[in-house]
C-alpha cells in the first residue's frame, strides 16, 4: 500500500473536517467529491452560490457543506475574532469584513481558529506566500516554536536508503532567512513529522557541502552551530552533522567520512541548510529519481493548514486533505 492510502486509512478513523476555500477552481470540486466518496474526511467549501454554480456545475455536492461568507450565520463571530487577533496591527471590523470576504483563505483560517473546522488546504490557484500568510497571522506557531517551516514526504521507488525509500525533507518551502537557531528547530519538528507520517526512528542529517569540518566557511559554521544547539535543546534527538548528502545516505561513505555517527549512512530526515537547497533538492529527487513528493506540508503551526502546488491535480488535493486530517488529529493532543 502506498503512503497516501495508509494516511487515508488513518484519516478515516479520526473523521476531521477540512475546508477548501478556492471555490474558483474546478479541481477543488473534483477533489471534494472524491474525498466524500472515499469517506475519509468531511469537506467544507467556502464560496458564494455564484462561484459554485459557475465552477462546480456537474459535480454532485450533496455530501459537501458549502459556506457562503456573505450570509454565513457565524460571520460576525469571525469578524470579532479577526479584530481580537489583529487589533494591535490596526485591524477594525470594517477591514476584517473586507479582507475575509475578498480572500476566503482568511475566512477559512478564522473558521479553524474558532474550532468550526479542523484544517485548511489551499494554494491550487494562489502562491505559497499568499496561502500561508493568513495562517501565520491568525493561527501562529505552536507554543515554544519560533518559525513555521515546510516539509515534504518523499517516497523514492526501489530505494533501500532512508526508511525503505521514504524520507522527510525540510525546509523546502518557507524560511528565506535561515539561521542556526531555526535549523535546530526545523530538525526537531522534522523528526516529529517523520514520526507522524513515516515511522518511529527518525535519524536527522544536518546537510552541508562539508562533513565534520572538511571545509571551512561561514555557511558550514552555521550548520555546525545548529547541530550544537539541537543537541543542547533536544538531547533525545538522533541527529548529526554537518554531513554531506552522500555521507548522510550511503553507509560506506558515512562510515568513511563520519565513523561512529548514529546517523551517517542511515539518515531518513534531511534538513537542508537553506531554502534554495531544500526547494531545489526535493525537485531534483522528484524529477530525476521519479520520487513521489507530497507537500509542502507545514510544521510548527498551531493548527493544520497546508499549501498546494499550483500545478496540482485533483488527486494531489485529495492526498493533502488526508495528510491535513491526520495532522488535525495530532493537533488535538
Ligand atoms: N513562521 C512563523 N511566522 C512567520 C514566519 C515563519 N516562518 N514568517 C513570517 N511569519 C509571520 C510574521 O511574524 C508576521 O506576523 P505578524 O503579522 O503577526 O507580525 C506574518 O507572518 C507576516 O510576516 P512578514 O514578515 O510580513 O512576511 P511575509 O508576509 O512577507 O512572508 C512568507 C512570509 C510568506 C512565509 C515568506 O517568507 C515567503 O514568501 N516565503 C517563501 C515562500 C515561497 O515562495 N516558497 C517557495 C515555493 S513553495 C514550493 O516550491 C513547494
Amino acid at each position: 500500500m502506498g503512503i497516501i492510502e495508509e494516511i487515508k486509512d488513518r484519516a478515516r478513523k479520526v473523521r476531521k473536517t477540512i475546508a477548501l476555500p478556492e471555490t474558483m477552481d474546478k479541481r477543488i470540486y473534483e477533489a471534494a467529491v472524491r474525498i466524500v466518496e472515499e469517506d475519509f474526511a468531511d469537506v467544507v467549501l467556502i464560496g458564494t452560490p455564484e462561484d459554485v454554480e459557475k465552477y462546480g456545475a456537474g459535480y454532485d455536492l450533496s455530501k459537501v457543506r458549502i459556506v457562503n461568507p456573505f450570509t454565513d450565520p457565524n460571520r460576525q463571530k469571525y469578524i470579532d475574532k479577526f479584530v481580537e487577533l489583529r487589533a494591535k496591527k490596526g485591524m477594525t471590523p470594517e477591514k476584517a469584513e473586507q479582507q475575509m470576504t475578498e480572500d476566503y483563505m482568511y475566512y477559512a483560517c478564522l473558521m479553524c481558529k474558532c474550532g468550526d473546522i479542523d484544517g485548511v488546504v489551499s494554494g491550487a490557484c494562489h502562491s505559497t506566500g499568499n496561502t500561508i500568510r493568513p495562517a501565520l497571522q491568525l493561527l501562529k506557531t505552536v507554543p515554544g516554536i519560533s518559525s513555521v517551516s515546510g516539509f515534504f514526504i518523499i517516497e523514492v521507488p526501489n530505494c533501500d536508503m532512508g526508511h525503505n525509500g521514504r524520507f522527510i525533507f525540510a525546509d523546502c518551502a518557507v524560511n528565506t532567512d535561515m539561521d542556526s537557531q531555526k535549523l535546530a528547530e526545523i530538525a526537531m519538528l522534522s523528526a516529529e513529522s517523520f514520526e507522524e507520517f513515516i515511522g518511529d526512528d527518525p535519524k536527522v542529517a544536518m546537510l552541508s557541502y562539508s562533513t565534520k569540518g572538511s571545509a571551512s566557511h561561514a555557511d558550514v559554521d552555521k550548520v555546525a552551530e545548529a547541530v550544537k544547539i539541537a543537541h543542547e535543546m533536544y538531547p533525545g534527538l538522533v541527529l548529526d552533522g554537518e554531513l554531506q548528502l552522500d555521507a548522510a545516505l550511503v553507509p560506506e561513505v558515512g562510515e568513511l567520512k563520519s565513523p561512529g555517527s548514529p546517523v551517517a549512512g542511515h539518515a531518513n530526515t534531511l534538513v537542508f541548510p537553506s531554502l534554495e537547497a531544500g526547494n531545489i533538492g526535493y525537485k531534483l529527487v522528484q524529477r530525476l529519481a521519479k520520487a513521489n513528493a507530497y507537500g509542502p506540508l507545514l510544521q510548527g503551526l498551531s493548527l493544520p493548514v497546508n499549501d498546494l502546488s499550483r500545478g496540482c491535480s485533483a488527486g494531489d488535493i485529495v492526498g493533502v486533505v488526508a495528510m491535513t486530517a491526520v495532522q488535525a488529529q495530532l493537533a488535538d493532543r
